[in-house]
């Protein structure tokens, strides 16, 4: 694998060396998927459960134990294009001759299945697309592909991230039809992970919802500032370059231990002439200003006692008691009622995140640049 100019990813996943800890969530993961169990991972925004699903998943391959698909169903509006992306995963991993055709196997199971095959003329690459089916159609066809991959010799595991997603599709029963396609292939196991954390929990932990219960939750929290320590002042010193502790320790503190934060500080303070207090202040200001054009947008979709709340909060970082008249009168808010109605539109929506007793905003950059204003 080549070595990376810069050790700090800002996308995806790059093999272990750029990986930074993770071990337990790595054994539980393995301990779920040797035993039989389906597993949700969830967590707040880019804390790095994709990166984390990727690593396990290349590993377990690498070792022989899996054979792993990955999906990312994000961009899909209906189960008909989720379906599409199952499809081309699945095609992706079992549908490719050495020589780049469609396997026999393959195309049987997509002659099977009714869906149009066309080709990329830009890429070339083979994409699939099913008619919006009723549902029946498609789970006929999740059926087929469950049968598809029940016949592998090795242990087949399917990866859904940002399965959120199927909550906003408008027809009806999609968590059923998971919920059914999931549970008739006991053989295969299933990853399902999100980046929005309520309609993650809820879905599987509400007693009238189709997945109740079915299966493992993982909550994954911030990589702890003493495994980051260490990676981090690891990599700067491999490329000759020293970073003192108490920058680690701000850039940690300033991301609120946010992985994708930490990971842009430590990516531009490398890449920066001088290794300084100083430097990392500019960098701060500098990612604030690029973001200010797309942050701002955010007023206009708000009310003006939303947007004063998330001020608020923004200004305190963790702020607690937020209805209280003390802090009604700090930060000049109307009336409790007004406030709590504004809180829990924004909390609704994961723009404010109320843990521990504590309101943040979610997004930490956002929450920096608000704190600005
Ligand atoms: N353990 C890790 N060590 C180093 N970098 C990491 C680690 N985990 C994630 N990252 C990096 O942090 C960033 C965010 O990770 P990732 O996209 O996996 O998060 P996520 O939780 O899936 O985010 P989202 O909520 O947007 O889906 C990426 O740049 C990724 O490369
Ligand atoms: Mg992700």
């Amino acid at each position: 694998m080549k070595k990376l100019e810069n050790p700090f990813l800002l996308l995806g996943y790059y093999g272990p060396a750029y990986f930074c800890n993770r071990e337990e969530e790595l054994l539980q993961l393995s301990d779920h998927i040797k035993n039989g169990r389906n597993v949700v991972l969830y967590a707040w925004r880019r804390l790095g459960k994709s990166a984390l699903i990727n690593r396990f998943l290349q590993e377990e391959e690498k070792s022989e134990n899996i054979e792993a698909i990955y999906i990312d169903i994000m961009a899909t509006e209906n189960t008909s294009q989720a379906i599409e992306a199952i499809i081309e995963a699945v095609c992706e991993k079992y549908g490719k001759t050495q020589t780049g055709g469609l396997s026999a196997a393959f195309q049987k199971l997509i002659g099977s299945l009714g869906v149009t095959l066309s080709f990329d003329s830009f890429t070339g690459l083979p994409s699939f697309s099913i008619a919006a089916h009723p549902s029946q159609q498609n789970e006929i066809t999740l059926n087929r592909i469950g049968e598809f991959l029940s016949d592998k010799k090795k242990q087949v595991v399917i990866a859904i991230d940002e399965f959120q997603q199927i909550t906003s599709y408008e027809e009806k029963n999609v968590e059923a039809i998971f919920r059914q396609f999931m549970q008739s292939f006991p053989s295969i196991r299933f990853i399902f992970s999100g980046s929005q954390r309520n309609l993650m929990t809820q879905m599987f932990l509400e007693k009238k919802r189709p997945f109740y219960k079915s299966c493992q939750l993982i909550s994954l929290e911030s990589i702890p500032l003493e495994k980051y320590q260490p990676f981090i002042e690891q990599h700067f010193a491999e490329a000759g370059k020293k970073i003192e502790p108490e920058i680690i320790h701000e850039i940690y503190d300033w991301s609120r231990g946010q992985t994708y934060s930490v990971q842009l500080l430590c990516n531009l303070l490398f890449g920066a002439n001088e290794i300084s207090q100083a430097k990392l202040e500019e960098i701060k200001k500098s990612i604030l200003v690029q973001e200010a054009p797309f942050y701002s947008s955010y007023q206009k979709i708000l009310t003006k006692a939303q947007w004063q709340v998330l001020l608020a909060i923004a200004r305190e970082g963790y702020a607690e008691k937020v209805t209280s008249k003390k802090f009604l009168s700090k930060h000049n808010l109307a009336a409790s009622s007004t406030v709590n109605s504004a809180l829990k539109t924004l909390i609704n929506n994961e723009v404010v995140v109320f843990e521990d007793g504590k309101y943040f905003v979610h997004e930490v950059i956002f929450g920096r640049w608000l704190a600005t204003l």
